[in-house]
């Protein structure tokens, strides 16, 4: 038997990371991607950051609160250190990039400071820390990287697929161009090889994802083409895609997802506000009456599209009755979801500096009407489901009842439902009724 000691060290040998993920779902899958990075380099992944040797939080920059919630965290991990003299701190993705150095001095326990397109980079930084135990902060910026050599590993039945990275469309209220550079696409055929993979691994939910999918270009193929493609690839797996940006979203897009098998009918098309002048302000590129051809586009052709948006409230210069717009568009619509946000000012972006800003408990009180007239039209959409049979995939056990699972429609809705059925099963479930808001029923046929 090994002694105590032998074991201890035999035990220490493989270095152990934790890693939180705040944002979006290319932070999520960056996440992923620097998982495999650091695999490769001999880590092992643990869920105890007490536990760990290298914490790595991977941070948004989108609101003041995404950040303070990432800063927050970072000095709570002081006592850790105190615990730990050999642990390193790592602040990655959008606020590494947006902020840099000055990370450091709001969370004065953080070694290392890691922008987007620099996480190839981390296994030699970390060592250049560890040896010199000077903090070290990479914010380049490097145009051709989309780690698309750097597949994630599927953990669950769905899976993400970056298509494209960064954004030129510096919406004045926007820091995401300033944190994930400008837009590049990957190939086609790289694409294609991932979805390969996945299916073969038993995925059967794709979601390519990208900051203005409907810009995807890879020098031969648009985001249509690209839908096609995948489609013949996929299998019996379902493709989803997010986000389009109403400006870029064509005709040919929603034909490609009436042709396409594969394709949901979901499309998440952000509309932000529903006066045309808060648009322009805001540089988004479209009028209200142009993205209402747009959702009338989608409704004719593709039978039972569910429609999801986001809204930002309080945007500088939005009056009383701007905001009023909003509310009557958001009910003439009647998306099947809505995230909402009040505006948060985000230095260097040119919103930042308009006039006409809106104070802080305004934004708020908007924000809180606007949530009770959506979250009704939430519902009333969803109790449409109620008699409905829907085809859903199913993703396991419900975590409240044992006896019960879950699943989602094609139209993105939780699904849950009685009778025998395991992860990755596609069923038919008839909606008895609906509880808060979610649908509930019975497997059918
Ligand atoms: N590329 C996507 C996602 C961008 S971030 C898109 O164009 O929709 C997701 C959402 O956060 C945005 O749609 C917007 O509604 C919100 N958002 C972005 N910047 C914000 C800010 N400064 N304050 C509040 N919400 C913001
Ligand atoms: Fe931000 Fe606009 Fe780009 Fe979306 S499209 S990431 S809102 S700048
Ligand atoms: Fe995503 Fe937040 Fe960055 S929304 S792109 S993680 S700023």
């Amino acid at each position: 038997m090994p002694s105590r000691e032998f074991k201890k060290s035999y035990e220490k040998s493989a270095l152990r990371f934790y890693i939180k993920t705040y944002g979006c779902q290319m932070n999520k899958h960056d996440s992923s991607i620097v998982k495999g990075l650091l695999a490769k380099d001999g880590y092992e992944e643990t869920n105890n950051p007490e536990d760990a040797d290298l914490i790595l939080l991977n941070t948004c920059s989108v609101r003041r609160h995404a950040e303070a919630r990432a800063i927050g965290r970072a000095n709570n991990l002081t006592n850790l250190k105190a615990k730990n003299p050999d642990l390193v701190i790592g602040i990655i993705g959008c606020l590494a990039q947006s902020k840099g150095a000055k990370v450091i001095q709001d969370a004065p326990c953080v070694d290392l400071v890691v922008g987007p397109d620099c996480y190839r980079d981390l296994p030699e930084l970390i060592r250049s820390y560890t040896k010199s135990r000077r903090s070290v902060v990479l914010t380049e910026v490097r145009q051709s990287e989309t780690y698309g050599d750097l597949n994630a590993r599927p953990d669950a039945i769905s899976a993400f697929i970056p298509i494209m990275r960064g954004c030129n469309n510096f919406c004045s209220y926007c820091i995401v161009p300033y944190t994930r550079g400008r837009e590049r696409s990957r190939p086609a055929r790289e694409i294609v090889g991932e979805v390969r993979e996945l299916t073969r691994n038993d995925v059967k939910e794709i979601t390519l994802i990208g900051q203005n999918v409907n810009s995807y270009n890879d020098g031969e193929h648009g985001f249509a083409d690209l839908l096609r493609i995948v489609d013949s690839a996929v299998g019996d797996a379902r493709i989803r895609f997010t986000t389009s940006h109403p400006r870029d979203l064509g005709d040919e897009v929603v034909s490609a997802i009436v042709e396409c098998e594969s394709v949901c009918e979901h499309i998440h098309l952000p509309l932000q506000s529903g006066s045309s002048r808060v648009l322009t302000l805001m540089n988004r590129g479209y009028t209200v009456e142009e993205y209402m051809e747009k959702v009338d586009t989608a409704r004719r052709l593709v039978k039972g599209v569910a429609l999801t948006t986001d809204l930002l409230v309080g945007f500088p210069g939005e009056t009383d009755s701007d905001f009023k717009q909003t509310l009557d568009v958001v009910r003439e619509i009647a998306f099947d979801f809505a995230y909402m946000f009040a505006y948060s000012t985000r230095k260097k972006t040119r919103a930042a500096t308009m006039e006409g800003q809106v104070p802080r408990e305004v934004r708020q009180e908007r924000l809180k009407e606007l949530i009770g007239i959506q979250n009704k039209i939430t519902e009333e959409r969803n109790r449409s489901l109620v008699s409905e049979t829907v085809e859903v995939l199913v993703w396991g056990k419900s975590k409240n009842n044992p006896r019960e699972n879950v699943g989602k429609s094609r139209t993105n809705k939780d699904i849950v439902f009685r009778g025998e059925a395991k992860a990755g099963d596609y069923v038919n479930v008839k909606v008895e009724e609906l509880r808060g808001w979610t649908a509930y029923g019975r497997i059918v046929g």
